[in-house]
């Protein structure tokens, strides 16, 4: 009789283990799907909140710029070297870097401390996940569109 209760506990033992070894494997692989999403940045999302700087930008440069230069080909293009808008302050005329995601985030931001005396009336973007999905979408959708075609 002791001999069946000890098997017993054994499989009991064994059972709880295994179910936990995989609740655990369940979690860390789902933890692992979020943050992929995470670091590449929610594109739809980012669509979504696009929608604050649309009165003021354009996405391609075949359109006229409006109150702000057009963002087509974003990355990879001096800061204030639009071509096309000749409404730029001197904070950004004479401010010398190519725009990363890295400059993006920190200029989404907080516009006016990363290029004090800009004229981009904007605020900022307080939340990281907001800046993070913006800039996902941002890098896409500022491709210029002959890059666009030859893919
Ligand atoms: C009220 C209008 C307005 C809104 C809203 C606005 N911008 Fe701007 N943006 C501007 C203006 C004007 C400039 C040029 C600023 C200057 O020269 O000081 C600018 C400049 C920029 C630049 C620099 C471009 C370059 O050629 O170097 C980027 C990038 C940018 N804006 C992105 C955004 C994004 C992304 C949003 C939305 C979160 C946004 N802006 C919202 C008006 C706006």
């Amino acid at each position: 009789m002791r001999r069946i209760i000890w098997i017993l506990g054994l499989f009991l033992c064994v059972t709880i283990v295994t179910d936990n070894g995989l609740l655990a494997d369940d979690s860390s692989s789902s933890a692992n799907n979020i943050i992929t999403t995470n670091t590449d940045g929610d594109i739809k999302r980012g669509a979504n909140i696009y929608r604050r700087c649309r009165v003021c930008h354009h996405l391609t440069a075949q359109k006229p710029p409006l109150k702000g230069p057009n963002l087509a080909g974003l990355f990879s293009r001096k800061v204030g070297t639009d071509a096309s808008f000749q409404l730029y302050s001197s904070a950004l005329k004479t401010a010398d870097f190519v725009w990363s995601a890295e400059k993006l985030d920190a200029w989404l931001k907080s516009p006016t401390a990363f290029l004090p005396g800009n004229k981009m009336a904007f605020s900022g973007i307080r939340k990281a996940e907001d800046r993070k999905d913006l800039i996902a979408f941002l890098k896409n959708a500022t491709i210029p569109v002959d890059l666009k075609e030859d893919k």
